[in-house]
């Protein structure tokens, strides 16, 4: 070469991994599998670092955290330890998770003045460690696993602002949606252009699939998700697409099986299923197109071996050959013993002799 020192190659593995394959519609010798909130040895560190936000927002410790499921149990997607809710310190919204409580807004916007202090959201600026953390977590996964990133969906996000944290009867979104509608709009369009650029962040340093949390979507009737949940979702799928027409985009909605029809109007290229709904009446419900990942209770990891090992070949068979994650309903549950954890990966892992493409 002209001049200068040529850079020593770095080994990178060019094979796509199993999870990319899959929702691709590729042939694959078993559905890949992963877990949400899969990792074992995580409250160890809950107790040396007792804030949630310093766990969440340091880049060390995202890793870390991120990095400790796939060390024990090697998934075929690493998810990257975070919250739907970190963008919102950058968009004026302060919060916290408190253990014990879980979220809380401090101060949550009612008015449209209120809203006017809302900020879009900056991810380069507000959240430099999610990208630093994502770029480190590629190269360490290096292709064996997808990295996943993800986001809140806008109906969600403004859940949890408009209720001030957790809910359980959504009264007060409820009113602002059917009494001053047009300050939810406003408030549902911040958070669609800001995570349509949190999830081309994300994807620009390294995250290779985005799954998108609607979990409070399904508290809304068909009709109401169709104005404040669907458009929006929409919206974010079709602006990434122009940009990132090859990242896989996931929707998970907990509950979602009065709106099985409706999620694949998003664009999405996956549907997360949960356990309320038949993994074969899923199939056919959503049609050809989409991939599922799903959907066995988590419930189950408390049963027998055996129980486990029948629970995930239904699953498997329900799901008709290809186009499947393998997953649970959603997270693993607190005391779920570890070795039926470990158990679920050995099964899934070792379906390649019994599957077939077809
Ligand atoms: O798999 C992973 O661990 C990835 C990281 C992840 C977290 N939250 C970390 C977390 C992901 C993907 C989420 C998504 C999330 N956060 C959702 C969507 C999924 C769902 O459950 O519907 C929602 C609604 C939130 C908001 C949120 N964060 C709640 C309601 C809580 C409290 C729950 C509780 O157990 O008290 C959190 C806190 C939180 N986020 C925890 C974790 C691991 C548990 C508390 C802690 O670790 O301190």
């Amino acid at each position: 070469s002209v001049g200068g020192t040529v850079a020593e190659p770095i080994a990178v593995n060019a094979t796509e991994p199993l999870l990319l394959d899959a929702v691709r519609g590729k042939e694959v010798e078993r559905p890949p599998v992963w877990l949400m909130r899969q990792a074992g040895s995580y409250q160890l560190l809950c107790e040396k670092h007792p804030s949630f936000r310093e766990r969440s927002e340091n880049v060390d410790l995202v890793v870390e955290i991120s990095l400790q499921p796939w060390k024990v149990f090697q998934p075929d997607g690493v998810i990257l330890f975070s919250d739907i809710l970190t963008p919102l310190s950058g968009m004026n919204i302060p919060f916290d998770i408190i253990k014990g409580k879980g979220p809380i807004i401090f101060d949550p916007p009612k008015t449209l003045t209120d809203l006017e202090k809302v900020r879009e959201f900056i991810p380069e600026e507000s959240v430099p460690y999610v990208g630093e953390a994502l770029t480190i977590l590629r190269k360490e996964v290096n292709n064996q696993a997808a990295v996943l990133g993800f986001v809140g969906a806008p109906f969600t996000l403004a859940s949890y602002v408009v209720e001030g944290g957790s809910s359980k009867n959504f009264t007060k979104i409820k009113r602002l949606a059917f009494a001053e509608p047009k300050i939810l709009h406003s408030l549902l369009q911040k958070f669609a252009t800001s995570m349509t650029k949190y999830i081309r962040y994300q994807a620009d340093s390294g995250a290779q699939a985005v799954q998108i949390f609607d979990s409070w979507a399904t508290e809304l009737s068909p009709v109401d998700f169709e104005e404040f949940s669907l458009p929006y979702l929409k919206q974010i799928v079709d602006a990434v697409k122009t940009t990132h027409p090859d990242l896989p985009l996931i929707l998970y909605a907990s509950g979602s099986g009065g709106l099985l029809e409706r999620l694949p109007l998003t664009g999405v290229d996956v549907v997360s299923l949960d356990w309320t709904v038949d993994m074969a009446d899923g199939r056919r419900r959503l049609g050809p197109n989409v991939a599922i990942q799903g959907n066995v209770d988590p419930g189950v990891l408390f049963g027998t071996k055996e129980f486990i090992t029948n629970r995930i070949n239904d699953t498997v068979k329900k799901s008709g050959k290809g186009k499947h994650i393998l997953n649970l309903g959603h997270g693993i549950k607190v005391g779920t013993p570890e070795e039926n954890v470990a158990h679920f990966f050995e099964v899934a892992k070792g379906l390649s002799a019994s599957y077939e493409q077809g």
